[in-house]
Order: structure tokens, then sequence, then C-alpha cells
């Protein structure tokens, strides 16, 4: 359970420094939202797919990474992905970190309360702001840091991030979602800015809703495509392109959904009332494309028919 009474944590109370963090922390309420931080140092607890990415960006943006702690010796990153003077260490092996500004946990979803007990144990938060990395959790998860003194929130980019390698990743503009202690939140409005992306925050309630949108957005979407490619390959294309062939109506389907307010920019059979041709459509896919192409034409047309009900 939250500890209460800590001044800092406080929302009624007038804001102080966070112990540790005294070169972020605004000194006066004028500042409070608008200043621009300055490099700071922070460890990293998953050096996975955001994680190490995220730890990259802000060692590009000036931040000093001082720790990274990953399940496994195996999962450390290699010096040359990640530069600075960082200490690398596991849970099985801890080694004494230098004192940090900022403590980011981006393992996955269900590893949160855990390493955040473990943290707290260790007392390695006591003096940091923490924040996990999660869409979906909220700083609840946190809660044993914020007990040891920490400020807590979450900080949740609305982005995909593959692994490093392949695939590049645009940060500008992208919207990361936060919510937490005001300390924390604070920190972590400006630790985005600084990454040029735009803060947003979130309430606890909407989280999971939020995280779900995500989710249909960029996953799903993302499989979809991934099944069309295959089909079309299957035609006899070469994989690349299939990718290349498909991409101008992905691209042009996509910035059409994303500046209509309902399904006016949808073309095709669904639009047409093209039953047959859907019936068609469904007889040459495979079965779990042709679910998830039924779950789609019940999701057009309900809500066509729900639009011409008002
Ligand atoms: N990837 C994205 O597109 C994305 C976008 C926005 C937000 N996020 C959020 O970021 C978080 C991480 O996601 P991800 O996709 O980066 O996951 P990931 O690629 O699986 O990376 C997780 C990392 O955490 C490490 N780890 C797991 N348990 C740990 C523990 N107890 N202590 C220390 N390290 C531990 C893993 O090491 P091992 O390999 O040894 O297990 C791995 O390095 C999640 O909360 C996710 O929702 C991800």
């Amino acid at each position: 359970m939250r500890r209460a009474a800590q001044t800092h944590l406080n929302p009624d109370s007038a804001p102080g420094p966070v112990a540790g963090c005294e070169g972020v922390w605004p000194r006066s309420p004028q500042s409070r939202y608008n200043r621009v931080v300055k490099p700071h140092s922070f460890a990293l607890i998953g050096p996975g797919r955001l994680g190490l990415r995220l730890a990259i960006r802000m060692s590009e943006r000036g931040w000093s990474c001082r720790a990274v702690r990953a399940r496994r010796n195996a999962s450390l990153p290699l010096r040359e992905a990640l530069p600075g003077p960082w200490v690398g260490d596991t849970w099985a092996s801890p080694v004494r970190w230098p004192r940090v500004d900022l403590i980011l946990v981006a393992v996955p979803d269900h590893g949160i309360r855990e390493v955040a007990g473990r943290l707290a144990e260790g007392d390695d938060c006591h003096s940091a702001v923490v924040l996990h990395t999660s869409g979906l959790r909220t700083s609840e998860d946190l809660a044993p840091c914020h007990a040891s003194g920490a400020a807590v929130g979450s900080w949740h980019p609305l982005q995909t991030f593959p692994a490093l390698g392949r695939f590049p990743v645009s940060w500008e503009g992208v919207y990361c979602a936060i919510e937490g202690d005001p300390p924390a939140v604070e920190i972590g409005e400006a630790l985005a800015r600084e990454l040029d992306l735009i803060p947003w925050r979130i309430q606890v309630g909407d989280k999971l809703r939020y995280h779900a949108a995500a989710s249909v957005a960029g996953n799903l979407t993302h499989a979809l495509v991934v099944a069309a490619k295959e089909m079309l390959a299957s035609t006899g294309m070469e994989p690349h392109a299939a990718g290349e062939a498909l991409k101008p109506l992905v691209r042009a389907s996509l910035e059409a959904a994303l500046a209509a307010r309902g399904f006016e920019g949808l073309t095709g059979p669904l639009t047409r009332g093209d039953s047959k041709t859907i019936a068609a459509h469904l007889a040459a896919l495979s079965p779990p494309v042709a679910d998830a192409y039924r779950a789609i034409v019940r999701l057009v047309t309900n809500r066509n028919l729900s639009d011409k009900d008002d």
C-alpha cells in the first residue's frame, strides 16, 4: 500500500525536490511544466525492444546511462549498442549502482510488480523517480518503490518498437501517455519532450481502453497486413515484392482511416454491399484469416446500420 504522508508526493502540498533529483525539479511554480531539463543519469531495467531503443535515444539527447539490469547476463546489451560507462548486472549478481535520477522499468507487464518489489528490497530506488513503460499497467504496480520514497509513474510511448536492427522507428511526434505521482509525471513530461514525443496525461481508469486501442491500431493491423502479404506471395510474387506491391494500398487506406470520422473513407465490396464477392473471398481464405474478415464485416455493417438509425 502507498505511504500517504510523504510531503513530496502529496498533491496538496507545495512541490519540492525529490531527493537526488534536485537538478531536474523546478524551483519555482512558474517553471513547473515548461522548463528545459538538463542531462541526467538513469538506470534501465529490462534492455529489451523498447528499453534498449529508449536508452539509446536518451543517451543521444545527453542523458547518462549508469546502470542496466537484465534477467540474464546474455540479455545485457553490447557495449557498442549503448554508449556510456554503465554497470551491467542481473538480479542474481547485483552490483552496487551509482546514484541515478531516474530508473526506467521496461520489463514485460507481468514482471513490473516483481521488479518494483525487488528494487524496494534492494534499497535502489529511494532517491529516484521510477517510471515503467507499460501502456496497460498503471503506476500502482510500482507501489513498493513509492513506499520506499520514490516518485512513481507510468510512461508509455504510443509507438511500436521492434528489436533493434532491421526496422527503423520514428520518435518525432509520438504521443506519450503519462500518469503517476506529480514529480514523476513532471519528469516524465520533460523527458518526453526531450525525446521529441508529445506528453499526454492519462487517467488511471482509462489505461485499459487506451492500450486496447493501441493494440487494435498497431498489432491487429500489422497481423492483417502480414497475412495479406503471405497470400500475395502465394500467387507467385517474391515476399519482398509482395510488401512493396501492397505499400501504396496499405498507406492510402491507413491515411484515409486516420483522417476519417467514421468509415466514410472505406472502399471495396464491404461498402458496396457486395455479399457475393465477400462470400467468394471468405471461401478462398485460410480459416483464421476468414474469421478475422468476418469479424471486420460485422464491425463495419453493424456500425453502418447504427449510423443509419441515428
Ligand atoms: N516493444 C514495444 O513496441 C513497446 C511499445 C511501448 C511500450 N512497451 C512496453 O515496454 C515494456 C517492455 O516491452 P518490450 O517489448 O521491450 O519487451 P521485451 O522486448 O520482451 O524486453 C523485456 C526486457 O526485460 C527483460 N526482463 C524481463 N524480466 C526482467 C526482470 N525481472 N528483471 C530485469 N529484466 C527483465 C528481458 O530480458 P530477457 O530477454 O532475459 O527476458 C528483456 O530484456 C512492456 O511493458 C511493454 O508494454 C513496449
